[in-house]
């Protein structure tokens, strides 16, 4: 079974895009679709990285793991929320400290905001830098409109059926990119 890790990417005292992360991690269980863990950046807690990961003298241990668990994942899940049109700057401090971990990694951007736009203007920002990095984003959406009304806080959707119907969509199309890359590597 493919490993999938989703960066949850709102530091934010009260924030709501890690709902739709505790959503996605149980919708890949229970669909058996892969196997999965989060990677909390709010529990990282990480400092603001003065220099990208391979280059540092004296690496943060939980650093090092955060970068290791992206390398050895099959594909990555981003949640990020839509901060003023961009993404977050928790999120870019990690897309800055990896480099060839991010190489052909396919990656599937998951906007969040509580507004009705469903965060959709990160998405030409984070998919350059990721682009600029080599990793391969996957071409497809998942906008969350209003997510303190989409989704409780255990990450139930107030739609699961709507919910997991778009989810099928997209983390179908983060498969296929999956399996896609397994086959060149063969
Ligand atoms: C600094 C900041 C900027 C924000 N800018 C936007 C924005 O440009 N567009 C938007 O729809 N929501 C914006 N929001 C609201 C977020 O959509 C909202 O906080 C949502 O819950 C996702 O972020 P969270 O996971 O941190 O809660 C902003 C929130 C913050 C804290």
């Amino acid at each position: 079974m493919s490993k999938v890790v989703i960066i949850s990417a709102s530091v934010r005292e009260g924030r709501k895009s890690h709902r739709v992360a505790l959503y996605f991690k149980s919708y890949l269980e229970e669909n058996r679709l892969a196997e999965t863990e989060i990677l909390d950046l709010k529990s990282y807690d990480f400092p603001l990285f003065s220099e990208r990961l391979k280059y540092q003298k004296a690496p943060l241990a939980a650093a090092s793991e955060f970068a290791e668990k992206v390398r050895h994942a099959d594909g990555v899940i981003i949640i990020t929320p839509e901060y003023n049109g961009g993404y977050p700057a928790s999120l870019k401090n990690v897309v800055d400290l990896l480099t060839d971990e991010w190489y052909k990694k396919p990656v599937a951007i998951c906007t969040v905001s509580d507004g009705n736009f469903g965060g959709t203007q990160v998405i030409t920002s984070l998919q350059f830098s990721l682009w600029k990095m080599k990793a391969w984003t996957v071409n497809a959406m998942y906008p969350v409109p209003r997510v303190s009304q989409s989704f409780d806080e255990q990450g139930v959707a107030a739609d699961k059926e709507a919910a997991d119907k778009r989810a099928a969509g997209f983390v179908g199309e983060l498969l296929w990119c999956i399996e896609a890359e397994a086959r060149m590597k063969k």
